[in-house]
């Protein structure tokens, strides 16, 4: 495999690696959203750094689908606060490059962990949202679902108006399955194999994330990591990006030369 040294081999070499590709997969973190001024997870102005929330409780305690069914106010308390980061933001430069680049390739699939719904708001059409979305509610009780646009006109914790019990976000909380519905979208489109997989903005920390990337790069198949810091990946991916999502995704989507 070929390598690269300084950032313009390295755009060079992506560009390179999706010319001669046909199936490309995104996986994406937190970390193509920070753009957009939501805050990560882990790291830095993390949302996950303070030992314990104001409930006293670990952050994931508070997020977990136990608390949801056991104190509902709770879970919700934390959630709003997600869902008020997003509120007002818009998908960045990186989310409207995978979505321009969708048409350009024969099969474009983005593996998302964020539940901003970003990537659907920039146009992207094949999107695995892993984790769900913040704006999809379902009842806990019955089969009553709703989609909002924000939080702000619901009552907390907002209930069912069929049966009055408690609406949840349609999100994968702390200690919950992922839906298998999406899973098995996953290893389909797993299955069918990508020609270069790109890993963007994630601590990649749930196996079915860092898998695929590790799995490509086993292979043989081209990887390329973007994250200004270094990921549970970042030793194993053919290019190395340590720039921001945006700028990077810009300067490459300058050098591909796809009709
Ligand atoms: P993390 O917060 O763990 O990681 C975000 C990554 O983005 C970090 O590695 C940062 O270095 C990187 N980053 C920050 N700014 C960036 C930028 N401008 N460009 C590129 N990268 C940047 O977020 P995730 O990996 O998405 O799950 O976290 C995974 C999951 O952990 C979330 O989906 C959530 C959480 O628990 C659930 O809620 C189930």
């Amino acid at each position: 495999m070929k390598t690269a040294e300084t950032y313009q081999q390295k755009i060079k070499l992506t560009a390179d690696y999706l010319n001669a590709s046909n199936n490309v997969l995104f996986i994406t973190g937190a970390g193509i959203s920070a753009e957009s001024g939501l805050p990560t997870y882990r790291g830095i102005g993390g949302l996950y750094n303070d030992d314990l929330t104001e409930d006293n409780m670990p952050i994931e305690e508070a997020l977990s689908g136990y608390m949801m069914s056991l104190k509902p106010d709770i879970t919700w308390k934390y959630i709003s606060k997600i869902e008020e980061a997003c509120r007002g933001a818009s998908y960045n430069r990186a989310h409207a490059i995978i979505a321009e680049m969708e048409p350009h390739f024969e099969r474009l699939f983005v593996l998302t962990q964020n539940v901003d719904g970003f990537h659907n708001d920039a146009g992207s059409v094949n999107v695995i949202d892993i984790h769900g979305n913040i704006r999809d509610l379902q009842c806990t009780n019955c089969f009553f679902r709703l989609t909002v646009a924000d939080y702000s006109e619901l009552s907390m914790p907002p209930k069912c108006p069929d049966c009055s019990s408690v609406l949840r976000p349609d999100v994968v909380l702390f200690g919950e399955f992922l839906q298998p519905e999406k899973t098995s979208a996953l290893y389909t489109e797993l299955e069918k194999g990508f020609d270069v997989v790109f890993s963007i903005g994630t601590s990649s920390v749930f196996p079915y994330i860092s898998g695929p990337v590790l799995e490509a790069s086993k292979m043989g198949i081209p990887t390329i990591e973007i994250n200004p810091a270094d990921s549970e990946i970042s030793s194993m991916v053919t290019v190395k990006f340590s720039e921001k999502a945006g700028t990077v995704m810009e300067d490459i989507w300058q050098a591909v030369k796809k009709d």
